[in-house]
């Protein structure tokens, strides 16, 4: 099963920045998600929240900022003073800093509630132009959203987000052009993931940290769990194996 560091180890890193993506990768993570947003100047920016004060020492929404504005923010002290001048990274960063790695890639488009046109094709744009198609899933709460990505660019690996139990996944995965499922994890059953499997949908949970709630869902035959806490999990895994 494979172990996804959600907004990296955001557990020992702050969330989001190349540190974190960094300590992912040396703690033995298979990939990295990661939230995606777009600037007021088209920029596409690597931050989960629409509004900078909780992970920055910015104050206002992302999207009415240009990067010029974000590049100058400190990303890291607000987590720990250790981490004082890690910034907001581009994608571009960090697909740069990707590239020297072997480590996946999960790329959630925020574009829920706020629409953000452009956000697919820019992300879809960067991804070809770093050689990276093979080794993303793209993401998101936005339904719509993945079912145009399925429609205008089906080289690329896409899944939906889901808080909800959804009735008759693959009928719905089938409707939107064939997708992956990226459930809350209490929703995740072993039905759930025979289901899944069943068309081909690989299931990756989030966000789970707890050991016996990494084991419970490899035995239930999920494809992946996003947590923040990947060292942790990595030994949960061995434990059994
Ligand atoms: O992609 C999984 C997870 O990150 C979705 O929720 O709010 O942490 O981005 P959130
Ligand atoms: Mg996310």
């Amino acid at each position: 099963m494979e172990i996804w560091a959600h907004r990296g180890a955001s557990a020992v890193a702050p969330e989001n920045t190349l540190a974190a993506f960094q300590a992912a990768l040396l703690a033995g993570a298979d990939g990295i998600e990661l939230d995606v947003q777009l600037t007021r100047d088209g920029v596409v920016v690597v931050i989960h929240d629409e509004t900078l004060e909780r992970t920055t020492d910015g104050s206002g929404f992302v999207r009415e900022k240009t990067w010029a504005e974000l590049a100058r923010l400190d990303a890291g002290r607000w987590f720990h003073p250790d981490f004082r001048g890690e910034r907001v990274p581009r994608l571009e960063d960090v697909l740069t800093w990707a590239r020297g790695t072997n480590l996946k890639l999960n790329i959630e488009l925020k574009n829920a509630p706020f629409p953000m046109p452009g956000l697919e094709e820019t992300v879809v744009a960067l991804l070809h132009r770093h050689d990276l198609v093979e080794r993303t899933v793209l993401s998101s709460f936005n339904h719509e959203s993945v079912r145009r990505l399925r429609r205008d660019h089906p080289e690329v690996r896409a899944a939906i987000l889901s808080v909800a139990r959804l009735f008759d996944p693959c009928r719905y995965l089938a409707a939107i052009g064939g997708a992956d499922l990226h459930p809350y994890y209490l929703t995740v059953s072993p039905e759930l993931a025979a289901h899944a499997a069943a068309c081909g949908a690989r299931v990756r949970a989030f966000t789970v940290d707890r050991p016996e709630d990494i084991r419970l869902l490899q035995a239930y035959g999920v494809h992946g769990v996003i947590t923040n806490r990947p060292a942790e999990a990595r030994q949960a895994l061995l434990a059994v194996s």
